[in-house]
């Protein structure tokens, strides 16, 4: 089975599928390997590491003519579909429900394709989760990105000048994104509060040291297959009565509220910022799923109100080295799942299958 390394083109995306140590890996485990010139130099891999490893770099035409597998961080761009061949397979980032035409002309082109971001959250898909792993890296970086807009520093400092307070953190969302800001925030010394509407995630955001503001959510089930359901217009005003006053006392607030398959939940309202303190910085990491705050825009700086509203899209590229590597990693897992004996076996009845088998040889089974 060869497997084929594109270039990724969207705008900003430094991330390679797949890094030179996984294609070693690979190469060990009886794959063949080919990859696009320059495919990882944005996370500054070059073609010579690829190379070492018994790599063949190509140009992509033939990446695409040689390899049974073409792996990409993104989905297909226009100009990656007229390469695509009868019976090739395509995993990467797909998001079908979003991108019904590409689908279609994927499927016109009678390939099979998997989507990584629909892996299901079972303990035995825990190391084929792209969410996952690039989320816990996002996390780090709102809060690095945060810390480094707000002009206060973290810890507690006594100086003879004076004791400085440490600063006061506060994160939406508890889920692999807010954990990893919890613990971020609280080893640069802040005081850190969280929220989540799922009850569960109050143990682990106490466990890093975080204080958990718990919203009632009543007796309804409020979570489905680790993702939360939308909360009711009920929920979210009783979440901002018990969170209002913490809101309104934080020098940094970081957002990772999302809904499966819907728009991001409106946490922070521009009538909740007015009453902020000066100086405050808000990073929105749902701002590419519609935004948690309403001033927020995608890839802009909003200075409002005395306030600064960073929504920057695609964290995990920022640091496209760590991210590279776990995303190849989710990859190599997932290959070594899907391949046995040098074949494709693809069990329909497989929940990590029917979770993320999006197109079966030109058969549309998700859209
Ligand atoms: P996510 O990215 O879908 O959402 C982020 C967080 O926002 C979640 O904790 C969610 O409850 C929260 N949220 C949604 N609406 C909210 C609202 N109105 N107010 C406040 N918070 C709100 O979730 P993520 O981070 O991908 O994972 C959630 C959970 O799923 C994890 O904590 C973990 O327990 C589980 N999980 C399990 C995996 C496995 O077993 N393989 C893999 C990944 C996650």
């Amino acid at each position: 089975m060869k497997i084929g390394v594109i270039k990724e083109t969207r705008p900003g995306e430094k991330r390679v599928a797949v890094t030179p140590q996984v294609a070693k890996d690979f190469i060990a485990r009886g794959f063949e390997v080919v990859a696009e010139h320059n495919a990882g130099l944005d996370s500054h891999f070059t073609d010579e590491d690829y190379e070492k490893v018994g790599v063949k770099v190509t140009d992509k035409e033939n990446v695409f003519k040689e390899a049974d597998i073409i792996v990409k961080v993104n989905p297909p761009s226009e100009d990656d579909l007229p390469y695509f061949r009868e019976g090739q397979v395509f995993i990467g980032l797909l998001f079908p429900y979003n991108n019904p035409d590409l689908v279609k002309k994927l499927a016109d082109k009678k390939v099979t394709a998997f989507a990584m971001e629909l892996i299901p959250r079972i303990s035995r898909a825990q190391n084929m989760d792209v969410l996952s792993s690039q989320s816990n890296l996002a996390g780090y970086k709102a809060v690095i990105i945060g810390a480094d807009a707000l002009e206060k520093i973290f810890p507690l400092m006594m100086t003879a000048a004076g004791t400085i307070r440490p600063a006061r953190v506060l994160i939406y969302g508890v889920g692999v994104a807010g954990l990893q800001a919890i613990a971020t925030a609280k080893r640069l010394g802040a005081v850190v509060e969280a929220t989540d509407i799922r009850p569960e995630t109050k143990e682990e955001a106490e466990s890093l040291g975080a204080k958990f503001l718990q919203v009632d959510v009543g007796n309804k089930d409020i979570s489905e297959g680790g993702y939360a359901k939308e909360a009711s217009e009920e929920i979210l005003r009783k979440q901002r009565e018990l969170v209002d006053k913490s809101l309104f006392n934080a020098d940094l607030v970081i957002t990772t509220a999302l809904v499966m398959g819907r728009k991001a939940p409106r946490l922070i309202t521009e009538e909740q910022i007015k009453q902020m303190k000066r100086g405050a910085v808000i990073v929105d990491m749902a701002v590419e799923q519609g935004g948690n705050v309403e001033l927020s825009q995608p890839d802009k700086i909003v200075e409002k109100h005395g306030v600064t509203i960073i929504g920057k899209t695609n964290l995990p590229s920022l640091l496209a080295v760590n991210a590279s590597e776990l995303y190849a990693k989710n990859i190599y897992n997932f290959i070594n799942f899907l391949v046995k004996d040098g074949k494709l076996h693809i069990d329909k009845e497989d929940e990590i299958i029917k979770g993320t088998l999006v197109i079966e040889n030109g058969n549309i089974l998700k859209q």
